[in-house]
């Protein structure tokens, strides 16, 4: 039987370059590109379809930083498919990003380099802000958006006598530290991204507490570093070319630095392939390329608390029922002002 996967964030990077290993693994895949710019998305299944003339691509216009978009998409999801195989949660931001120069450069010269450029720990931070639903723009897209998308996908998601897999793409860069759950928007902080993706983490292991018993599974993936938009908006390109001749040097003595977002990609690929109750939801699983340029997929524990993941779990639904209410406010006033203009035309 033909699968049926949703990818978010698929018309470049990472998930451009799964969507182009699915496809070369399984001629029955079944893709859904769900992107917020449908010329971005058309170019990308145009790629595709280059080298893949018989594929099945569809498109799905879907803002996972716009909550309407959400629920449009997942409306529209609902109609198209009585069930998803595969649902990957790719899509992510990392605006404004701001890099410590200093501690860069100490770090080039320390034993910690490796470390550093693997998880950018202590080197970048990001300029957040909030959005048009009054959310902060990074948690509403890496994470927020995400879960509005899995919560209204219930009924396709978790079907009797059927598996789902929901694979995130996190993060390396997700660490506990900049995480609170009494600040999980991160309005406070100064690295939205590592709170949104550890947040990420924790979610997952949440969900599949709530759902494994429906046949739904999450597992969160780590690319390692790759050269996408994402870190061109970190260090400019020629800064990455700079600097690429000792990155394939570092890959001699690691294997975080995939570089490529097919390696990057081969964790999601890899979980593609696995039966998703022989997972483990305490696991990363991290894309690696070794010095000889070998793709393999490693399970790594991650630094999770039950409690924490409960917790964390417990205000997205808050907020969830919160957001609604809002939507479901502003659609009165919008209706009875209708209405109004219509009686005194
Ligand atoms: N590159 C790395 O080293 C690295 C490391 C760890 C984790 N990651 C994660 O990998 C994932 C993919 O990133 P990438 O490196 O492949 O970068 P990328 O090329 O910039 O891809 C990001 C994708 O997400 C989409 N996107 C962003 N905001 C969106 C929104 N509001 N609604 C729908 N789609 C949206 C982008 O669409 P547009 O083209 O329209 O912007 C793009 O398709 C992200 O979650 C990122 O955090 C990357």
């Amino acid at each position: 039987m033909h699968k049926v996967v949703l990818v978010t964030g698929a018309n470049s990077g990472i998930g451009l370059a799964l969507c182009e290993r699915l496809l070369s693994q399984n001629s029955q895949v079944q893709l859904c590109l769900a992107c917020r710019n449908m010329q971005r998305a058309e170019a990308a299944r145009s790629a595709l379809l280059a080298s893949h003339s018989d594929a099945q691509i569809e498109l799905l216009r879907l803002d996972v930083g716009s909550l309407r978009s959400v629920l449009k998409a997942a409306e529209e999801i609902k109609q198209r498919y009585n069930r998803l195989d595969y649902l990957y949660l790719n899509a992510g931001i990392m605006p404004n990003p701001q890099v410590d120069f200093k501690a860069l450069f100490k770090g080039l010269f320390s034993s910690n380099v490796i470390h550093m450029f693997a998880t950018a720990e202590g080197l970048l931070t990001q300029q957040d802000r909030v959005n048009a639903d009054g959310l902060q723009e990074v948690f509403a897209t890496n994470l927020f958006g995400h879960f509005l998308l899995v919560r209204e996908l219930e009924p396709v998601l978790c079907q009797p006598e059927h598996t789902t897999q929901l694979i995130w793409t996190s993060s390396s860069n997700a660490r506990r530290s900049a995480f609170s759950l009494e600040d999980i928007q991160h309005h406070k902080g100064v690295e939205p991204y590592s709170s949104s993706k550890y947040a990420s983490d924790l979610l997952s292991l949440a969900l599949n507490r709530h759902h494994n018993s429906q046949g739904l599974f999450s597992s969160v993936i780590c690319p390692g570093l790759v050269m996408t938009n994402l870190t061109y908006g970190i260090l400019p390109s020629f800064f990455w070319t700079l600097i690429m001749p000792v990155m394939w040097l570092i890959r001699v003595f690691t294997n975080t630095f995939t570089l490529t977002p097919y390696n990057g990609a081969e964790a999601l690929s890899w979980l593609f392939l696995q039966r998703p109750e022989s997972l483990d939801p305490r696991a990363k699983y991290h894309s690696l390329t070794s010095g000889l340029g070998n793709n393999y997929t490693q399970p790594r524990k991650m630094d999770l608390d039950e409690d924490m993941s409960e917790a964390l779990y417990e205000q997205l639904l808050q907020l969830e029922s919160k957001v609604r209410k809002k939507m479901k406010e502003e659609e009165e006033d919008l209706r009875a002002h209708k209405e109004y203009l219509d009686q005194t035309e």
